[in-house]
């Protein structure tokens, strides 16, 4: 029996056209261009329009991707949208993106993991392929997350911004080291209080603000991603030197470098989009991603190594050998 892998062979991203820069956001609420860069990297996020949803967002993203891979919305059998932030509580916004693409009769969903929503997606639609649930998913990471944010609160809402990015998972027959190589998923709902929404449907019935032990988190990011990053690898039976590219959760430089430190890379191995992006949660990693494909740093056959953790606490990796066999 053939081995069958699960290929990534395409992805393609969106940003609000709203760019908002620190000093944008210094006007409004007391802080400085100053402390944003240097205790987060970041210079400056998008936000969506008035009337603009993370549907539209994801859509675009989904668009871009089905054309870089030369597919229709037809070839696509599943899609599901890692999201924080749904244009509806229900029904999920994966439904109304299968609608706006034209992809009727595919499966779609919706999966909640924050800002490690893309990675817990890219793992359930591999072991869905693998299981024959079709031949090609949509993965999309996509996010509103200025929706979230309070702007009283100077600790949080300096911090993230909207997009989306999404990517083509591919059923291949063929017996090849490319594909999702491994990828390793955690909780722990014990810290759940360090990092999360103050409102929901059953709490409260509010949409909520995000909230955060800024410290606290920033403290166990840098301890479960190295952890969990060293767990992908040995399932892969890899080693360090041999991923060609860090594609991290892009939350703060500060954690993006910790990372690199633990991992031995090179400068130039890693993808940093944080200074441009701020935090998009679950669109963060394929966002950076497309950055690194469009602007050609990251070529067919590159081993990609792929880290995040969200409020939960929620976290994993992913090593992935980008693109298709010849
Ligand atoms: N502007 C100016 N000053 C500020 C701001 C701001 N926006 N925010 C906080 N400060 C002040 C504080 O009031 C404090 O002042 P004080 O010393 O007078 O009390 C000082 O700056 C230091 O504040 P800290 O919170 O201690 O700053 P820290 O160095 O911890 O940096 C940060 C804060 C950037 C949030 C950091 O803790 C961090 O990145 N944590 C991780 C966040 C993360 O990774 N989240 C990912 C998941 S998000 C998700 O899943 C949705």
């Amino acid at each position: 029996m053939s081995k069958q892998t699960v290929l990534m062979t395409a992805v393609g991203s969106y940003l609000p056209a709203n760019v908002v820069t620190n000093d944008d956001l210094s006007a409004c609420v007391d802080t400085s261009d100053e402390w944003i860069r240097r205790r987060t990297g970041i210079t400056q996020r998008h936000f969506v329009a008035d009337g603009e949803t993370t549907a539209d967002l994801a859509s675009k993203a989904a668009t871009k991707a089905l054309y870089q891979a030369g597919l229709g919305a037809s070839d696509i059998d599943l899609i599901i949208v890692a999201t924080t932030t749904p244009d509806n509580t229900f029904p999920s916004t994966a439904t109304k993106v299968q609608h706006q693409l034209g992809a009727s009769g595919a499966i779609a969903f919706d999966i909640q993991a924050v800002c490690a929503g893309f990675i817990y997606a890219v793992d359930v639609a591999d072991a869905m392929l693998r299981g024959g649930r079709g031949r090609r998913a949509l993965v999309i990471g996509a996010e509103s997350f200025s929706k979230l944010l309070d702007w009283q609160d100077r600790t949080t809402c300096v911090l993230f911004g909207d997009g989306a990015g999404a990517v083509i998972l591919e059923i291949d027959e063929k017996d090849s080291d490319f594909g999702i190589r491994s990828s390793v998923l955690h909780a722990d709902g014990a810290y759940r209080d360090i990092l999360y929404v103050d409102g929901g449907p059953s709490s409260n019935q509010d949409v909520g603000y995000v909230r955060m032990e800024g410290k606290e988190v920033f403290r166990h990011a840098i301890e479960k991603l190295a952890a969990v990053m060293d767990e992908a690898l040995t399932a892969a039976d890899m080693q360090p030197q041999d991923i060609d590219w860090l594609v991290p959760h892009q939350a703060n430089i500060r954690i993006i470098d910790g990372m690199q430190k633990k991992m031995q890379l090179p400068n130039d191995k890693v993808v940093r989009t944080v200074d441009q992006h701020a935090n998009t949660s679950a669109a963060s990693i394929p966002l950076a991603l497309a950055t690194a494909v469009d602007d050609g740093r990251v070529k067919n056959g590159d081993v990609l190594a792929m880290e995040a953790i969200g409020g939960g606490l929620v976290w994993g990796a992913a090593l992935v050998k980008y693109g298709r066999p010849a």
